[in-house]
């Protein structure tokens, strides 16, 4: 298992799962089925029939409610100018679903009828309704008002309707409301064509007679009520359904009979109040036939939805894979060192916050790298340059000496002299910049205290601010009002300030403004000096912290200031860093943590009593 790899084990355990589950679904499905297929038809039959009857109910509810207003609005008086046949024909033309309206007032008699032209095209006379209504058709006297009256008349030939009669509210006197009688089309009782064709659906009456009839197959079964619109009712020669029904039980339920030879399986569920009953009957062989069909069918299903979330995982284990196998690679890559390296970015939000975050690390890492690496260039060179310096510093100070006794010695007309003073000037050029050098690379130690910021790079501003002045240089203190104290050697602060202040008027051949500002942030102590000179190109703003990188000419820079003021600054324990844009200026920011207490084994300096020594050789 081990050597599967990401993606095959993912594979694996999403198709177990889903394999498992479908499967245990499926199976119990199945097995259930087989032990108690009796059961599972007849119940499957019983809610159908329950449907059914669900629906006609519904639809007769439908039907009751408006004719219940009609009988209402037969009762009343018709407004002026209108009488009650062409109130009810507006009506007529309004619900197509009723073709004929007949009132028996409260008086008795059977006064209107109204036909509709529906009824008209269907063939169906007047004299024909008021004959079937009135000889018996119709229990106006014994109707309750609560329960409508339904059944089947046979009276229109074309078209299959049924009789569905209302009696309407009470009159104030409490004589029984008018009774509106309507003839409706067949299919506005029951039409649901929802029930599978396999099964054979009836709408009979409380005795049995059917009203409506689906059979999908021609009249069967001698004996049985004949069913409306020339199909016979089945149930056979044994059985009708006045057999089929329940005498007085009033709940749904399924029978088995056998009819011309063929075992049968009925449901019936009454029609709620209605005294009409819903009927579905299926041979019982087709019965277990198609249950057995739609297991297989399910199972089908369940093979085809197993093998799609099969598929779907295949494609979602693939994309998740195959970040997480690049986000791999390239942590890989990271821990080889190797940087410049693309995470690439696939799936969902988290894998790329997950990559972003990578991505952002790399960065960090690159940038470590950097500084790492500029700190060992750093050290090297203040090794080599120690080196150097201490080899050197002992002749050329020698030499030094020699030059000054030679020029003691020599009078003052010999041409000897011109060659002793530019020996002695060139070596004491030279060991200030081993001085410098050896700085540098930290050989010697400057005495750490608590001094006050603030007041070192004033003291320094207000040193250098005349000479600079002397070149058009504008110095403007931009300083904290407040002291800021940190732990430092103010020599050498006062060095490095000098040093950028030396640097800016350098940059500005033609006068400027340097601004020179302390604050306080985030617990850091902040010296600004900014130029309005030349800038520093792109090209060469990474190499000026090198010792001796210098674009001044020969003779004028040694290129060890910024590389001096590192070395402090990082002494420090500070950071400086530099902003610059070509022809617009050059700001050098240095950042030294502020501490409130001295340091344990350095001895407090009072902030007055120390003595510096300032040498600033402006050229
Ligand atoms: N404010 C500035 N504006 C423009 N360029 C600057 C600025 N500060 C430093 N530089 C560039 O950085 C280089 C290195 O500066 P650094 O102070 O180390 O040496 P230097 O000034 O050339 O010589 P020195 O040893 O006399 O200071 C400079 O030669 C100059 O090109
Ligand atoms: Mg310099």
């Amino acid at each position: 298992m081990n050597r599967l790899g990401l993606r095959a084990k993912l594979l694996i355990a999403m198709f177990l799962i889903l394999g498992v589950s479908i499967g245990l679904v499926a199976g119990q499905a199945v097995l259930l089925f087989q032990q108690d297929k009796s059961s599972y038809v007849f119940d499957l039959n019983a809610s159908q029939a329950i449907k059914i009857a669900d629906e006609i109910q519904a639809n007769v509810r439908h039907l009751t409610e408006k004719m219940r207003i009609f009988a209402d609005a037969a009762r009343l008086q018709p407004p002026p100018g209108s009488d009650l046949k062409t109130v009810l024909g507006a009506m007529l033309q309004q619900y197509p679903e009723f073709l004929l309206f007949s009132v028996r007032g409260e008086d008795g008699s059977l006064r209107n009828v109204f036909t509709s032209p529906a009824l008209e095209t269907i063939g169906l006379s007047k004299e024909t309704v008021h004959a079937a209504y009135t000889g018996g058709g119709v229990p106006f006297d014994s109707l309750p008002q609560e329960r409508p009256f339904i059944a089947r008349l046979g009276l229109a030939a074309k078209m299959p309707t049924f009789t569905l009669a209302v009696r309407g509210a009470a009159g104030p006197d409490g004589r029984p409301g008018a009774v509106l009688v309507a003839e409706i089309p067949l299919d506005r009782l029951y039409a649901s064509r929802a029930v599978s064709r396999l099964f054979e659906v009836y709408v009979t009456d409380g005795g049995g007679k059917p009203i409506v009839a689906f059979t999908g197959r021609p009249a069967a079964g001698p004996g049985g009520a004949t069913a409306p619109g020339g199909t016979e009712a089945p149930g056979g020669a044994t059985l009708g359904f006045a057999d089929l029904l329940p005498k007085s039980a009033t709940m749904a339920g399924t029978r088995e009979y056998v009819a011309s030879g063929t075992a049968m399986l009925a449901a019936y569920s009454p029609v709620g109040s209605l005294g009409l009953w819903a009927i579905v009957q299926i041979p019982k062989a087709r019965a277990f036939e198609a249950a057995h069909r739609l297991v297989v069918r399910s199972l089908a299903i369940a093979g085809v939805v197993c093998a799609a979330a099969v598929a779907l995982v295949f494609v979602f284990a693939s994309s998740i894979t195959r970040s997480l196998v690049g986000l791999t690679r390239a942590t890989e890559q990271i821990g080889r060192g190797q940087f410049d390296i693309q995470v690439p970015v696939t799936v969902g939000a988290r894998f790329k916050r997950m990559t972003e975050e990578l991505a952002a690390r790399e960065t960090a890492l690159k940038e470590a790298n950097k500084r790492l690496i500029e700190a060992e260039k750093m050290t090297a060179l203040g090794q080599l340059g120690a080196g150097i310096a201490h080899e050197v510093k002992n002749p050329m100070t020698s030499i030094r000496g020699y030059a000054q006794m030679g020029l003691r010695k020599v009078p003052p007309d010999s041409p000897l002299r011109e060659y002793f003073v530019t020996i002695e000037k060139e070596t004491g050029r030279s060991l200030e910049i081993l001085k410098n050098l050896l700085k540098f690379s930290r050989q010697e130690t400057a005495e750490m205290s608590l001094i006050d910021l603030n007041a070192v790079v004033s003291d320094t501003v207000k040193l250098v601010m005349h000479q600079l002045s002397m070149r058009k240089v504008d110095v403007v203190p931009d300083l904290s009002e407040e002291p800021i104290q940190v732990v430092g050697n103010a020599n050498q602060i006062e060095q490095v300030v000098l040093n950028l202040m030396m640097n800016a008027g350098d940059a500005m051949e033609k006068g400027g403004r340097i601004t020179v500002g302390t604050d306080e942030v985030g617990g850091q102590a902040r010296i600004r000096v900014a130029d309005t000179g030349s800038g520093i190109p792109p090209d060469v703003i990474g190499r000026i912290f090198d010792p001796f990188f210098t674009t001044k000419p020969v003779g004028k820079g040694t290129g060890l200031g910024l590389s001096v003021s590192y070395g402090i600054v990082k002494e420090h324990k500070g950071e400086i860093t530099v902003q610059s844009k070509v022809g617009a200026g050059t700001t050098f920011t240095i950042l030294i943590p502020v501490t409130k207490t001295a340091p344990k084994a350095a001895p407090q300096a009072a902030a007055g009593g120390e003595k510096r020594v300032r040498v600033i050789n402006l050229r």
